[in-house]
């Protein structure tokens, strides 16, 4: 089947997201508050929007999962927002919107690697959380241990299975991305990237059992680190991202796409780097086709010569400086036992905006 039937057939059977954005649209689910965990109303399968069917079906037949599959995306973009707060491009989400983020995420940027990375991450992290919490019958506790975690010590608590959390995140957030371009080529990648990450990261937990703090009995298990250091991983991953160039290959089944490391003299990327092949728009003017907000009124950091500081963060504009009258705790007492009092007090801060 020649290259161009066929992206007329897939754009005919993704059209309900194609020409929304470039990425799932099912992440709007992390902002729905109706889809967020315990208390709320069920999740219905048919009315979440930009679902193919594989994840139509996978969400009907494990709908005690979905709660969490939500809470990993939500978590994913608060720790994208956290560590772009001080960037020109700051992870921004629209709510107003199915595509949450805009144009932006529509190019093959690093962005778009970052957002994909850690949101797969972030489905894998948050369903091995819920499953080792109890809150669903068809997953919980890793018990596949093989002999004791160290000399004298013994498995207890639970583990947390992260295999079954990376599965989900598989299964669900790389069902789209089976078509032949690069693109999805890119975020398989990136997907799968993110959620090896949560696997290296997993960590041996211990605790002492035994009179007055002795310890003739030690308990461990495995667990999931902090988020937040999924995050800085990640973020250090999206500074190194490797630019690639796409590759077409006939094949039997039609033209298939696929990446090349741009540079032949740098390291190839592993399974563990990010990659991507477009280039970032500057996101210094704001741009209603790239999806870019400028960053004229950000408050940037006068002292910083990085990124968030008001040279680069303004792109050369030159900023604004005003004073904010803030109130905070101050002259705090300890009493014994056992509170603190505090005073109020009024600080005078100075706050920088680009112009
Ligand atoms: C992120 O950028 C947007 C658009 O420029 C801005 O409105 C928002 O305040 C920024 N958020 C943070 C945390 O700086
Ligand atoms: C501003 O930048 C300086 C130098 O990098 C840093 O020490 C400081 O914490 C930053 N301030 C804020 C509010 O981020």
């Amino acid at each position: 089947m020649d290259y161009h039937l066929l992206g007329l057939i897939l754009s005919f059977l993704f059209n309900g997201t194609k020409v929304l954005a470039g990425y799932p649209i099912w992440w709007s689910l992390a902002l729905g508050q109706q889809y967020s965990s315990l208390g709320s109303q069920p999740i219905l399968c048919g009315s979440i929007p930009g679902l193919v069917p594989k994840q139509l079906r996978f969400c009907r037949n494990y709908i005690e999962i979905m709660p969490s599959v939500a809470e990993g995306v939500k978590l994913g973009i608060q720790e994208c927002q956290h560590q772009f707060r001080g960037r020109r491009w700051n992870c921004t989400t629209i709510d107003d919107s199915l595509a949450i983020f805009g144009p932006v995420l529509d190019k093959a940027t690093r962005e778009s690697a970052f957002v994909h990375a850690i949101a797969s991450a972030g489905v894998a992290f948050a369903v091995t959380r819920s499953c080792a919490e109890g809150t669903s019958t068809i997953c919980g506790c890793d018990s596949h241990h093989k002999g004791p975690p160290g000399e004298g010590w013994k498995w207890g608590g639970c583990s947390e299975d992260a295999d079954f959390g990376v599965l989900v995140s598989r299964e669900f957030a790389d069902a789209r991305e089976n078509r032949p371009d690069a693109r999805s080529a890119m975020n398989r990648h990136n997907n799968e990237a993110g959620r090896t990450t949560i696997l290296d990261h997993m960590h041996l937990k211990c605790k002492c059992h035994g009179l007055s703090g002795s310890c003739e009995v030690k308990t461990c298990w495995w667990a999931q680190p902090d988020f937040r250091a999924i995050g800085d991983y990640l973020k250090d991953k999206y500074d190194s991202a490797s630019e690639m160039v796409v590759e077409k290959h006939r094949e039997s089944r039609g033209w298939v796409e696929t990446l090349r490391a741009k540079y032949a003299l740098f390291k190839p990327p592993t399974e563990r780097d990010l990659v991507y092949y477009e280039n970032s728009p500057n996101f210094c003017e704001p741009n209603p086709e790239t999806g870019s907000f400028g960053t004229r009124d950000r408050t940037c950091n006068v002292t910083s010569h990085g990124i968030d500081g008001c040279d680069l963060l303004c792109c050369g504009r030159g900023h604004n400086t005003r004073t904010e009258k803030r109130k905070e705790k101050c002259h705090c007492i300890f009493h014994w036992c056992c509170y603190v009092s505090c005073q109020e007090c009024i600080r005078v801060y100075d706050v920088h905006t680009c112009k």
